[in-house]
């Protein structure tokens, strides 16, 4: 028997349960109640994420004390949580003494090991509200262009990126004051000290292959020392020794998932903290995140745990982001659903039904579509797999006294759907929950097909099939009982009401591996309702209305940001755009479609691979000008590193066109 503690990303405690949370908690949820029909110990625990800049400024806005305000959401989320059937063992906070206890712990077993030091920052501070402003809170004139009323970081009208500290005539976004550049000490992290370590983590199974990549990339670029310190006023822990000084929200935030275990292990008999956290520790732990927060968890989080005498994690599952109808969740156009409206107007199996539809192994976005969520509920699960049990269990009752016959009346198929027990656990242990659905719908097909070719409601009525139509609907119903024990990670709640109607204990995986014979059913019970396509319009509905009420908060550049599908101008002009001269192109050994381009861009020259071969010979190309991303990440090829992307238009062969300035257009020039 493994034993294993999981846990999903701790929400922020500054807003609603949405679509997007509830994706990572049912995928959680699957796997965790997966492990437990296999007969492992997993021990599933969350807790919000209440400390940070966030917290305290909407508790003020609201009138509240942080705590106060972290208390109601911690209670909303739990609801929430409960209400969709996530079977965490504990909600936490990561406010908690026992995370205190941790993150101090961690911390002092780092800096006495030689992995902190303290530098001073030189920041911008709001005298009238008393506290250091990031980079979002303030406001002045552009220090290149003269723009007034810029933000922060960068100019929104010739696209310079600074510092705030460079701004003319600064102003700080709480307050209207002119804030003071003031000095102040800060207390690091010295990641590079774990490079080797990082290197050989992020390349074992902890992670997958595709997030190995990316945390190559990062390290290559170099480890800069992490900033773990925010001077007062702060809503968190203050650092041992370090007077007037908090750990930064993100410090404590993963040893929240210790602490959430910690006050599980204090209340529950047999649950030992030290059992699953010291370094030689043959228990594992899994965090399951969205690629948003790959950082902290696959170089911080691990780097951390591994100097101050705990066990790394044992994997991290790393997922995509969803969009709702081919775009981000946007609260105007009501798909940016919260947990509360939509369970208001529907049951939340359907949604964990649809989730696990997309649900895969990698870390690629999912789309959900509305129309789509409607058809595959009904189509598929109500369609096709609940069908095989509601055709079935009528004749059963009526006609053959309740009672299930000794014999299977086809071997062959019986013993295709319990075999398939096998390889399904294989896609639900590796997160492949998506192909394991479209597998289940397959047994489904062709366990209707055999019952739709014995036609009971026909044999019934004919006294020489008696026995055909008895059998023909006891494989049903024995079919229908595996792909419920298959289903049961999924939908749980379904599931009870299958084993009430078949007269079993809670069925666990290896229940499929035998049918029931000579076994009597109760009643027949609707195991499941067709899904409402308008009571989904009246959650898309709702959720228009709900934007409307909430007047948006002051200071909500991020959630701006998260909640449209147009771009603003600061994350347009995020984009270095800029005239690049082709010093020279030459084909690539190896790639049909690739030329390597040596850019000039004024200042430096950079290599750029471009998919442009089969529309322009190499020769050609040198002395032309065109466009360049110049901030794009490098990215390594099998060629090289590519160091940028010139941008072209068109379908792909012969029809692709580079995009070229008007003559007098310099290399190095700014494109806006
Ligand atoms: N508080 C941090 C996590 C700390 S973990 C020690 C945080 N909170 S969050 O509320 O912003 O996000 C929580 C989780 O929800 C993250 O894993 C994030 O990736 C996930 N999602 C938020 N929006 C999402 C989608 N639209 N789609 C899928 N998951 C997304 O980050
Ligand atoms: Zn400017």
């Amino acid at each position: 028997m493994r034993r294993i503690l999981v846990t999903s990303a701790l929400p922020y405690a500054n807003g609603a349960i949405h679509l997007g949370h509830l994706f990572e908690h049912v995928q959680t949820d699957i796997w965790v109640r997966f492990q437990r029909m296999m007969g492992n110990e997993c021990t599933y625990v969350c807790a919000d994420d209440a400390h940070g800049t966030a917290t305290m400024l909407l508790a003020e806005r609201e009138g509240v004390t942080p705590e106060a305000l972290i208390e109601r959401l911690r209670g909303e989320h739990e609801t929430d949580f409960k209400r969709f059937h996530i079977s965490h063992d504990n909600y936490h906070s990561t406010h908690s003494p026992e995370n205190e206890r941790y993150s101090s712990l961690i911390y002092t077993r780092l800096a006495e090991r030689g992995y902190t030091f303290t530098r001073e920052v030189e920041q911008l501070y709001d005298p009238e509200r008393g506290l250091f402003l990031a980079d979002r809170h303030v406001r002045g004139t552009c220090p290149r262009c003269g723009a007034a009323d810029q933000p922060g970081d960068n100019c929104d009208v010739c696209g310079a990126t600074y510092d705030a500290v460079d701004l003319g005539d600064p102003r700080s976004v709480l307050s209207d004051a002119a804030p003071e550049l003031r000095r102040s000490e800060h207390h690091f992290v010295d990641l590079a000290k774990f490079e080797s370590f990082l290197r050989e983590w992020t390349a074992s199974d902890a992670v997958q292959p595709e997030v190995t990549n990316k945390l190559a990339e990062w390290l290559d670029g170099g480890l800069k020392a992490w900033d773990i310190s925010r001077d007062e006023p702060y809503f968190g822990f203050p650092i041992p020794g370090a007077p007037g000084k908090f750990f930064y929200v993100w410090m404590d935030a993963p040893v929240g998932y210790m602490a959430s275990f910690a006050n599980l292990c204090e209340r529950t008999e047999g649950l030992d903290f030290d059992d699953f956290w010291r370094p030689d520790s043959d228990a594992e732990v899994h965090h399951v995140i969205g690629k948003d927060i790959v950082n902290f968890h696959c170089l911080f989080w691990p780097a951390v745990l591994s100097q101050s005498g705990f066990r790394t994690p044992t994997r991290v599952h790393v997922h995509g982001f969803i969009t709702v109808d081919g775009a981000r969740m946007s609260k105007s156009r009501g798909t940016f659903i919260n947990a509360a409206t939509y369970l208001d107007h529907l049951d939340p199996e359907y949604l964990r039904y649809y989730f696990a539809t997309k649900m895969a192994a990698n870390t690629d976005d999912m789309d959900i579509n509305l129309d789509d969520f409607v058809q595959r509920v009904n189509s598929d699960l109500v369609g096709k797999v609940v069908n095989i049990a509601s055709r079935c269990a009528g004749f059963i009752g009526k006609n053959f006294g309740g009672t299930l016959t000794e014999r299977i009346h086809d071997e062959a198929l019986w013993r295709e759907v319990s075999e398939a027990r096998h390889g399904l656990a294989e896609l639900f242990e590796r997160g492949d929950v998506g192909r394991a659905v479209r597998e289940i719908t397959a047994l489904a097909d062709r366990a209707n097909r055999h019952i739709a070719a014995h036609e009971p409601w026909k044999a019934v009525r004919d006294p020489e099939r008696q026995d055909e139509a008895h059998e023909v609907c006891s494989l049903g119903i024995n079919v229908f009982r595996a792909l419920a024990v298959y289903l049961k990670p999924i939908l749980p709640a379904m599931a009870e009401r299958a084993e009430a109607f078949l007269g079993v204990a809670p069925l666990a995986w290896e229940d499929a591996a035998e049918p029931l014979c000579g076994h009597g059913i109760e009643a027949f019970q609707p195991l499941f309702q067709r899904m409402d396509r308008k009571a989904l319009g009246r959650v898309v509905e709702a959720t228009r209305a709900e934007a409307k009420e909430t007047a948006p908060p002051a200071s909500a550049a991020d959630e701006k940001a998260s909640d449209s599908d147009t771009i603003s101008i600061d994350e347009f002009l995020k984009v270095d755009l800029r005239v690049a001269r082709i010093a020279a192109a030459a084909p690539v050994a190896g790639a049909d479609k690739l030329l390597e381009l040596t850019l000039d861009v004024g200042d430096h020259q950079r290599r750029v691979f471009s998919g442009i071969k089969s529309a322009y010979d190499a020769a050609d190309l040198v002395g032309r000008h065109t466009v360049v991303v110049a901030n794009l990440a490098p990215r390594k090829m099998r060629f090289g590193t590519s160091e940028g992307m010139v941008l072209a238009a068109g379908e792909g062969d012969k029809e692709i066109f580079l995009l070229a300035p008007d003559p007098g257009a310099k290399p190095g020039m700014v494109v806006r």
